[in-house]
């Protein structure tokens, strides 16, 4: 690892102060199995076989009519794919496995609390379930090809059925995490015109039953204010026949679905053959400020990139016990907890509840229990298994092949005791880059052929041509150590069709900045801007910094928030970090770190020395924090990632905004007393922010 000095950059560029990672090895028993062991694999996907190399992916799939033209580039920059061809997204992940696979698990489902039963469905009993709710979703509440539905589910068997169910009738649901607020869900029922809410009464979460059916009263009302009816609420019950919620069942709008599939048991829907352009779901990201915005995702692009992605870089074949740890209420979940697994025919576990429930040794009893070899989760869970169980995964015997991290940059030395102490050195890591937008992965490792780098997510995945302009649209070249916008320089499969409802916010979102013919029908001219800084290394991998949203400008330097974060994380009491911005006179805005410590640890003033002085050392005296806050905790999500904008709006003395949807409100007080009144003992109060400044602040690190 080399020593690292401080960059010189200017104003558009993005500070990088990494340090070379070494190498790690694919392991050996992974690569003779592995569906991606042929280094032509590479080759087969090169861009001379653009866009033809996709239908690798798409022949993963079963089609009622195949396609006649691969690529459509008519109508720039709405691209579309498989066109003639026509599929059905429910019977590729349901129908066509019956003969072979019937009695094989599609899902094992684990509920939160340990006594109750864990519950394995069938594809054959998945078939029954899906059919009876779309003929209840058809007869009894009117959906029809076309159609938005509105999903607030938790993480439910019901949930997969009911997406499969909309699937199977050519509906297009719109699931809304359920973790979100009801006002959240109640402005995307607004946006997408959904007549039918689908929703439980209540569910799990770290040992509490919580009322849920509450939050479809606020959403009813937040999409009636905007002229918005729901014309029938549908209310999946957790314990059929029971009822647990405060919220009154509203006579002729509510009823509970488990009483309503009396009627239906044992009907059979016919799939509909829908074109594969037709729209399978929207997934909202962004947005408890501002215009939510619906990715709109194909039948036939999204669902065979999805399969694809999920076989060759999961490495996912049908006899394996998959478990992707994450919500389904997020664009993974969708991806690669229910469309790719399911296309091949695989069994994916679905788990309710928090990962620290009832003690942080659950999941790996959960991957010891079910034979679980495929592992995947985020950074945030498992900065949190690290800090509250680092030596858990050693008293199970479970044995992953691959696992995955997604959703944020990992920190490197995260990334070590993933690979060392969750995956005992057995099994490769996928760190997979990829957007909400983009339906499956755009930056990977293959597991089995390709080394990892800590830290790094490796290269554009098959078919994905990557490329970093700067702020003029030049390219930045690999190995230069300077970073830039990150763009996909071609159209593949997976991409969103467009904004729901919002073609030009589409085109000015992903395409404005670097389009450099607006008429052209050539694709080469319409690189798709991700929105993310990264740094391309000399050996091609790409290192991802984080939405250039969250770069802070410490006079002229722009400094990534996970840079800062992965060097203070190295201090070895410190469990969690985040950096944000606090504005100075002298410099414009200098760096603050907020810290949590590992259990065991007390606040001291040698931790908050030791964290300025690595991310001085490792970034540069530019970087060094105006204040590190040793906090009890991080505000945070309900899917755990850190609210950097309210801890901003603390550092600040701002308006923190909105808090309603974090998993813990309650420490947002704790911390401000703890950070302001410091402050103003220290007489380090700053002036109040300008209105532009402020909505900064509130922008400050996407969250969704
Ligand atoms: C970030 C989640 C680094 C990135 C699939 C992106 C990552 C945003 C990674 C999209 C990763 C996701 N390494 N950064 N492996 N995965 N990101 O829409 O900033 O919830 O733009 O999609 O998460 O988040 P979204």
């Amino acid at each position: 690892m080399g020593a690292v000095g401080e960059t010189e950059v200017s104003e558009s560029q993005i500070a990088v102060h990494w340090r070379e990672e070494d190498y790690y090895e694919p392991p050996p028993k992974l690569i003779d199995q592995a569906n991606a062991n042929d280094p032509a694999i590479r080759e087969r996907f090169s861009e001379e076989h653009f866009p033809d190399c996709f239908t690798e992916y798409a022949e993963l799939l079963t089609w009622d009519r195949k396609w006649d033209t691969i690529l459509d580039t008519s109508n720039p920059p709405f691209w579309k794919w498989w066109i003639g061809g026509r599929l059905n997204a429910c019977v590729n992940c349901v129908d066509r496995h019956l003969e072979a696979r019937g009695n094989k698990n599609a899902f094992i489902w684990v509920p939160e609390l340990e006594d109750q039963e864990t519950k394995e469905i069938t594809y054959e009993e998945l078939h029954r379930r899906i059919n009876e709710f779309a003929a209840l979703l058809r007869d009894f509440a009117g959906a029809q090809t076309g159609d938005r539905v509105t999903f607030h589910m938790p993480m439910v068997p019901e949930l997969p059925v009911s997406m499969l169910a909309c699937a199977r009738m050519g509906v297009i649901h719109s699931q809304v995490f359920g973790g979100f607020s009801g006002a959240a869900c109640g402005n995307r029922i607004v946006d997408s015109q959904s007549k039918i809410l689908v929703t439980m009464d209540a569910y799990y979460r770290d040992g509490q039953l919580l009322d849920h059916k509450l939050k479809a009263d606020e959403a009813l009302e937040v999409a009636s204010n905007q002229g918005v009816e729901i014309e029938k609420v549908l209310v999946w019950r957790r314990q059929p026949g029971e009822y647990h919620s405060e919220s009154p069942m509203v006579d002729g709008r509510d009823f509970f679905v488990d009483e309503l599939l009396e009627d239906y048991r044992g009907q059979q829907v016919e799939p509909e053959s829908m074109p594969a352009e037709a729209p399978l779901f929207l997934m909202y990201s962004s947005g408890t400020t501002g215009q939510p915005k619906g990715a709109e995702h194909s039948t036939g692009g999204y669902l065979s990139y999805v399969a694809g992605t999920s076989k060759y870089y999961q490495d996912i074949h049908p006899d394996d016990t998959y478990w992707c740890f994450a919500d389904i209420g997020w664009i993974t979940g969708h991806s690669y907890i229910v469309y790719g697994p399911l296309a091949l025919g695989t069994t994916s576990v679905m788990y309710e509840g928090v990962p620290t429930y009832p003690d942080p040794g659950r999941p790996w009893r959960i991957a010891e229990k079910l034979g679980v070899n495929i592992f995947h989760t985020a950074p945030t869970t498992i900065r949190m298994l690290r800090k509250v169980g680092p030596d858990e995964p050693a008293k199970y015997d479970y044995h992953f092949k691959t696992m995955t991290t997604v959703g944020e940059p990992i920190e490197p030395d995260v990334w070590r005791w993933y690979y060392h102490t969750v995956g005992k050195e057995e099994a490769a890591i996928t760190d997979t880059w990829w957007l909400t937008e983009t339906g499956g992965f755009l930056g990977s490792t293959l597991p089995a052929l390709e080394k990892m780098k800590p830290g790094s997510c490796g290269p554009g995945v098959l078919g994905i041509n990557l490329v970093i302009y700067d702020e003029n649209g030049e390219e930045v070249q690999k190995g230069s150590g300077k970073a830039g916008n990150i763009c996909v320089r071609n159209p593949w499969p997976g991409l969103m069709q467009t904004i729901w409802g919002d073609d030009d916010r589409y085109v000015a979102t992903y395409f404005a900045k670097y389009c450099r013919d607006k008429q052209s029908q050539d694709w080469h001219d319409w690189p798709w801007l991700c929105g993310d800084g990264a740094v391309q290394a000399a050996d091609g991998y790409y290192r991802i910094l984080g939405r250039i949203d969250d770069v802070i400008n410490v006079a002229g330097h722009r400094l990534g928030t996970k840079e800062l974060e992965s060097a203070a994380i190295q201090v070895e009491e410190v469990a969690e970090t985040a950096a944000v911005p606090v504005i100075d006179e002298l410099r414009g805005k200098v760096v603050e770190m907020y810290v949590a410590l590992k259990p065991g640890f007390e606040p001291s003033d040698e931790i908050v020395q030791k964290v300025s002085q690595i991310i001085e050392r490792d970034i540069g005296k530019i970087a060094r924090p105006k204040n590190v806050w040793i906090v009890p905790d991080m505000p945070k999500t309900r899917s755990g990632k850190i609210m950097r904008r309210v801890i901003a709006g603390i550092s600040n003395f701002a308006d923190v905004g909105d808090v309603s949807t974090l998993a813990n409100p309650e420490i947002v007080d704790e911390i401000r007393e703890q950070v302001q009144s410091a402050k103003v003992a220290r007489g380090d109060v700053p002036r109040e922010l300008s209105p532009e400044e402020m909505e900064e602040i509130k922008a400050f690190g996407r969250v969704e």
